[in-house]
């Protein structure tokens, strides 16, 4: 891939492609071929301190396909993705359609490979649209045409934070941004999330994967299960609350250490009138 290149729509983006970024580094990581070396070798220095790492990103977007599963067969028909990343196996839109025909997705990143990439994908996609929006700013982000005219905040929407929030450090105020999604949704509305953990990592593991994300935008951030589950204040946790994420709603067995070693928590919350 080139740098500063036009991906085939009808804009064209300025990519930063001397940096290596963590949506980039994703989709490496998933098999997608929508990264630069820059990328490739970021994720590789991660992965060599992580060796789980490759791992981990599947774990992430397995439960992301369970949550959605979920969410659907509860009566979801609208989801905000934010930080929705570089279109994959597994898009949301595509698992809510398998239950949901027009179940509407708003897709928010502020990456342009990602949201290129998304809006190529989506142009002909009434149901679904991409918000090229730093989800730092809630206003802005559900001011957005792309998610006020698509999404309906009368009726019930689920939020989605899937391994997003492990690059927003506290001095970002994350648990801030979390409340004003949460306050712009009625009663029986859901967040879903995932974060990464130190589980079975080492200190130094930590410090060395820490060192590959630092030269990215965006730090990456570990939290424990305790302040994971702060992020759901206002919202009830479903069963089974929350957990190693293989552990969510498995599809199939899963021994304690591969639910350990992928070193993320997660879960999905209600929230109560
Ligand atoms: C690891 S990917 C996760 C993608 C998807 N949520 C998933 O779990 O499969 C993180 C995404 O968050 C996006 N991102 C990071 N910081 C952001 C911000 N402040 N505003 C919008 N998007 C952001 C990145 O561009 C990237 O696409």
């Amino acid at each position: 891939m080139a740098d500063d290149r036009d991906f085939g729509t009808d804009e064209f983006v300025t990519i930063d492609g001397q940096r290596p970024n963590s949506a980039r580094m994703y989709d490496y990581l998933l098999g997608g071929a929508s990264n630069f070396a820059v990328d490739r070798e970021a994720a590789r220095q991660a992965a060599a301190v992580f060796p789980h790492f490759r791992i981990a990103v599947r774990v992430n977007r397995e439960f992301l396909g369970r949550a959605v599963t979920y969410l659907v067969r509860q009566g979801i028909d609208q989801f905000l993705d934010l930080g929705s990343g570089i279109p994959t196996v597994g898009n949301v839109h595509e698992v809510a359609r398998r239950h949901n025909p027009t179940a509407r997705v708003a897709y928010v990143d502020n990456e342009p490979v990602a949201v290129t990439h998304a809006r190529t994908l989506l142009r002909d996609d009434a149901y679904s649209a991409v918000a090229d929006v730093d989800i730092r700013d809630p206003a802005r982000v559900l001011a957005s045409p792309q998610v006020a005219e698509l999404l309906d905040f009368s009726r019930p929407v689920a939020v989605l934070a899937v391994a997003i929030l492990h690059f927003l450090p506290d001095d970002q105020d994350p648990s801030g941004m979390l409340a004003a999604y949460r306050d712009a949704c009625p009663a029986g509305s859901y967040l879903a999330l995932s974060h990464g953990a130190q589980v079975t990592l080492t200190d130094q593991q930590i410090a060395d994967f820490q060192a590959a994300y630092a030269r990215t935008p965006t730090p990456a951030v570990f939290r424990t299960e305790t302040e994971i589950a702060g992020f759901f204040a206002g919202y009830e946790p479903v069963d089974p609350g929350v957990t190693l994420l293989p552990r969510w709603h498995p599809e199939q067995p899963v021994s304690e250490r591969d639910a350990r070693e992928a070193n993320l928590y997660g879960g999905v919350g209600i929230l109560r009138g």
